[in-house]
């Protein structure tokens, strides 16, 4: 339930903010971006290809794993937790980045 109302209360910002057609998509766009520049040198981050660190799950899989609204919470407390340690480094994102960041992930893990 807090997620859900941490994601009904982003919405209630978003629409503030931008017209209502096109808020997901490019919140989507803007999450998209910010994997491609971070996450990339080790996750495969769109709907082909392999992670180029084995190790690494692909991110259109992550929702096979967890439910993405979880993913969330991991996001804002600073993604480490249950990480393999060393291999993968500390991130810290501000709300809307993860906010966009959780939009893209349901992008690519939503089935066409
Ligand atoms: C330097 C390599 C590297 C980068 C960069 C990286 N990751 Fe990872 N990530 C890993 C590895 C390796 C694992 C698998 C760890 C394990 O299962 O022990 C992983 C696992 C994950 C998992 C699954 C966690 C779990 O417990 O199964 C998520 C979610 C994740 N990464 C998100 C991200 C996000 C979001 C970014 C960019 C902001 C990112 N990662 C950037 C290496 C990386």
């Amino acid at each position: 339930m807090r997620a859900l109302r941490l994601l009904a209360v982003g919405f209630a910002g978003l629409a503030l903010a931008t017209p209502v057609a096109s808020q997901s998509s490019s919140s989507a766009k803007r999450g998209e971006a910010i994997v491609k520049a971070n996450c990339a040198d080790c996750h495969a981050v769109t709907r082909v290809g392999d992670s180029p660190n084995a190790k690494a799950p692909p991110f259109r899989t992550l929702g096979q794993r967890y439910k993405l609204d979880d993913l969330q919470e991991a996001l804002a407390e600073g993604i480490v937790v249950g990480h393999g340690g060393a291999d993968m480094p500390h991130f810290v994102f501000e709300p809307a980045e993860i906010d966009d960041i959780i939009s893209y992930l349901k992008q690519i893990n939503r089935k066409r």
